[in-house]
């Protein structure tokens, strides 16, 4: 397996995995949105020796309390069902943690699983005053530093681009 940049022959097959591991299309939509509109901090694909794109991780900017902060926020990340429990999940996030750190972002928010990202060193962002306009994802809001001692710069409201916005 080969962890690498988001090339442009890869956006219609990451268009094909988010759409094969989503319910809806709302998440390929927003990474074709957030793309288009220059929100692109990081985009990672996980890719077989064969060179087939079996795994996905995408970052853009958020602000803290209206400030800009640096800090990216990771939505989505997608395996594809047929190559899950491998390791793929964990090793994205262990490469885009790496490169983000290359270029100096500092933090990395997520809405998802603890369970699952706690393994990644992901921590309740709640811990660090940090909450995101989601209702009831108070557990589910985490937070990992990439630069020590960032997390504790910012505190309030966690606010992701504006294409998230059509989620909800
Ligand atoms: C979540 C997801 C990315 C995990 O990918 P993966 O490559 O299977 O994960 P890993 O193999 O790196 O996971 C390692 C460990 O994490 C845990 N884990 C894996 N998937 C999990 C999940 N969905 N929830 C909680 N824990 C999970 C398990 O302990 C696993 O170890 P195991 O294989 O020995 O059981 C994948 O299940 C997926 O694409 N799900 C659908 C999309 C999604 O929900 N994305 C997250 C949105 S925030």
């Amino acid at each position: 397996m080969l962890i690498r940049s988001e090339a442009p022959a890869d956006i219609l097959l990451i268009d094909a995995l988010l759409k094969s591991v989503f319910e809806t299309d709302a998440e390929a939509n927003l990474v074709m949105r957030l793309r288009e509109n220059g929100c692109r901090t990081l985009s990672l694909v996980a890719c077989t020796d064969d060179g087939e794109v079996i795994g996905h991780a995408f970052f853009s900017p958020v602000t803290v309390a209206g400030q800009e902060t640096n800090w990216q926020g990771l939505a989505p990340l997608a395996v594809r069902e047929d190559h899950r429990h491998q390791g793929v999940g964990l090793a994205l996030l262990a490469e885009a943690q790496a490169t983000l750190a290359d270029f100096d972002y500092p933090t990395v928010v997520v809405l998802g699983d603890p369970n699952y990202y706690q393994q990644a060193g992901y921590q309740p962002a709640l811990k660090y005053g940090l909450t995101c306009s989601w209702p009831g994802t108070e557990e589910a809001f985490m937070v990992l530093e990439v630069v020590p001692g960032s997390v504790k710069q910012y505190q309030g409201l966690v606010e992701y681009c504006e294409e998230f916005n059509a989620l909800a």
